[in-house]
């Protein structure tokens, strides 16, 4: 709650930990470069250029050297000296990555905000909105847009075969979620403690904290902020770099 004689320290958990199976072969997503970064070094940078932010863990592949790996790519690239940054080996679920993130987290933290590696190009307006709204009392938060298409609920069937359509939620009801999502850091704990999730693990940091009862609030997100899953997702990026080198001397 925003206690006033409270001290607010902030940090940015980064989730880099996963292979990239929907992206095709190759190097684990978070180490595949844009405009000749690594990704993981844009969603670095992203979360420093915040000035709320003042410690980043980067969640790393669990195999091999990929710690190792993670910290040389951080020493060679330019990244602002007031942020501290940790790396720590992830797990085999995303939520066992961010709790291993969480677990990194030194006390005097009081705020948290979970962000994927996989959306390298979130605008700090985005970012400082959610810490905004964690600042102003709101215990989770989350960046989130209309949606362009509609949506069907389906009765899911074999790939390839025709699905019976079971529901048309109302389109101005809903939004795509996207990250950084803001929390209370006691409170997104609570969650990684109590809330059971089965099989793939949650996806959705918020969506364990509203497991909870615990109310979650959305924030304009921006479309920057999409998340490179797919190859066409990879143009996309680089096309959204090649406009800000040339707009913004990024
Ligand atoms: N992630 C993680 N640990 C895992 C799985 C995912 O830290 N065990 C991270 C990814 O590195 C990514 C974010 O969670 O930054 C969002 O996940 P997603 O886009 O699904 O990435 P991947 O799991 O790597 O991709 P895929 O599902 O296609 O394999
Ligand atoms: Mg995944």
């Amino acid at each position: 709650m925003s206690d006033e004689s409270r001290p607010h320290r902030t940090a940015a958990v980064i989730p880099a930990a996963g292979r990239g199976v929907r992206l095709g072969p190759g190097a684990p997503k978070a180490l595949r470069t844009l405009g000749g970064t690594p990704m993981l070094i844009h969603a670095v940078r992203a979360m420093a250029r915040s000035r709320a932010v003042s410690l980043v863990v980067v969640v790393a592949p669990p195999d091999g050297n990929a710690v190792a790996e993670v910290r040389r790519l951080l020493d060679e690239h330019a990244l602002p000296e007031r942020t501290e940054i940790l790396v720590v080996p992830g797990g085999e679920t995303r939520q066992e990555s961010v709790r291993a993130g969480l677990d990194a987290l030194p006390a005097d933290i009081t705020a948290v905000l979970i962000h994927d590696a996989a959306r390298p190009l979130v605008p700090v307006d985005t970012v400082d909105s959610v810490v905004e709204a964690v600042r102003d009392g709101a215990l989770a938060v989350v960046p989130a847009l209309p949606l362009a298409d509609t949506v069907k609920e389906v009765e899911p069937g074999p790939p390839g075969e025709p699905e019976p359509v079971v529901a048309t939620p109302v389109r101005a009801r809903l939004r795509a979620v996207q990250t950084p999502q803001g929390f209370d850091l006691a409170t997104l704990r609570l969650a990684h403690e109590k809330v059971a999730v089965d099989g793939e693990g949650a996806t959705d940091d918020a969506g364990m904290v509203e497991q909870l009862g615990v109310t979650v609030v959305a924030v304009p997100g921006h479309e920057e902020a999409f998340k490179v899953t797919r190859p066409l997702d990879l143009v996309l990026a680089e096309a959204v770099l090649a406009r800000r080198r040339a707009t913004d001397a990024y």
